[in-house]
C-alpha cells in the first residue's frame, strides 16, 4: 500500500508545475528533536499556558527559559535527517519550490533548502528584548537564566510565542505559496496550530494535491489532504525522491 502511494506521490510531484512543502515537528523527530504533542511532546512536561505565552516570557522569562534551555540544547546538536536532506535534494532537482516550515530548528537551512519560510521563527537566534541585539544562540550563556544582553535586558529566542501574531511578511508569502501550487506535501504536523494549519485548505481550495507523510492520521486526513502515506518522514521521503529520480522519464506523465 505504502509502496503504491510512494509511486503516486513522485507521479503527482513530477506532473505538477509547483510543489511546496508544509512542514511540523515530526519532521525533526528523527533528528532527535522532541515533537509538541504525543507521547515524549514537549506540552506533556510543560504547560503552554506557564511557559510558552509571549506574556510569561515578558513577565517571567527565568520561568520561560527553563523551557526554552532544554530546545536550545536541543536543537543545537540536532542534525539533518534523510528527510530534510531529501527535501533538499528535491529542489535542487527543480521539483519543489518553497518549504512553509513550523519548526524553529533551523535544520531545513542545514540541509541546504534556499526558498524557506521559517512560519515560528528561528531557535538558533536570540534577540535582547530592551536594545533588539540579534546574536546567534550560541554566542550566549545558559548558565544563569535568563540570559541577558550588555544591556541588561533579557534575550528571548527569535521565534513567535502563543499570543503573538505571525510576521507579516512570512504570512503573505505562505497563502500566495499555497494558493499557487499544484501538490501541497504536509510532513509531520498535526495541523492544529492556525494559522499555519490553513495552508492545505487554501491549496486545496485553490486545486492542489495535497499529500500527507505522517505516522499517524490527523484532523487533515481524509478531509483535506488526498492520501496520507503512512510513515516516518525519514523512511518515506528518501523512498519518493529515489522513485522520482529513477522513474522520472518512464512514469507516464
Ligand atoms: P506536533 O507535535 O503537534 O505534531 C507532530 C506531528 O508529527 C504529529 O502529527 C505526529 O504524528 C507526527 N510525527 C511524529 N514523528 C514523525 C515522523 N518521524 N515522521 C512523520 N511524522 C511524524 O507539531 P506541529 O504540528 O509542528 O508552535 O506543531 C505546530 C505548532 O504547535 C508548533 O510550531 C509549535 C507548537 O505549539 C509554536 O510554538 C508557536
Amino acid at each position: 500500500m505504502t509502496e503504491e502511494l510512494i509511486i503516486r506521490a513522485a507521479r503527482d510531484i513530477i506532473r505538477a508545475k509547483k510543489v511546496v512543502a508544509l512542514t511540523g515537528a515530526g519532521m525533526s523527530v528523527e533528528s532527535g528533536i522532541a515533537p509538541f504533542r504525543g507521547e515524549g511532546g514537549i506540552w506533556e512536561k510543560y504547560d503552554p499556558e506557564e511557559y510558552a505565552y509571549i506574556d510569561i516570557v515578558r513577565t517571567n522569562p527565568g520561568k520561560s527559559w527553563i523551557l526554552l534551555s532544554e530546545m536550545q540544547k536541543e536543537i543545537t546538536k540536532a542534525q539533518p535527517n534523510p528527510g530534510h536532506i531529501s527535501l533538499a535534494e528535491l529542489e535542487r532537482l527543480g521539483y519543489l519550490s518553497s518549504i512553509i516550515t513550523q519548526n524553529v530548528d533551523g535544520l531545513h537551512h542545514e540541509a541546504g533548502n534556499k526558498n524557506i519560510i521559517e512560519f515560528h521563527g528561528n531557535h538558533r537566534w536570540v534577540v535582547c528584548m530592551e536594545c533588539g541585539k540579534r546574536v546567534k544562540c550560541t554566542e550566549i550563556s545558559l548558565e544563569k537564566l535568563p540570559p541577558r544582553c550588555e544591556c541588561q535586558g533579557v534575550f528571548k529566542p527569535d521565534v513567535i510565542f502563543f499570543g503573538e501574531a505571525i510576521p507579516y511578511e512570512a504570512l503573505t508569502k505562505s497563502n500566495q505559496e499555497a494558493r499557487s501550487c499544484e501538490v501541497m506535501l504536509v510532513i509531520g504536523t498535526s495541523a492544529v496550530v492556525q494559522p499555519a494549519a490553513s495552508m492545505p485548505g487554501i491549496a486545496k481550495s485553490s486545486g492542489a494535491t495535497i499529500i500527507e507523510i505522517n505516522i499517524e492520521e490527523t484532523e487533515l486526513t481524509g478531509y483535506i489532504s488526498d492520501y496520507l502515506i503512512k510513515g516516518k518522514a525519514g523512511e518515506v521521503l528518501p523512498k519518493i525522491v529515489n522513485k522520482i529520480k529513477n522513474d522520472a522519464a518512464n512514469l507516464s506523465v
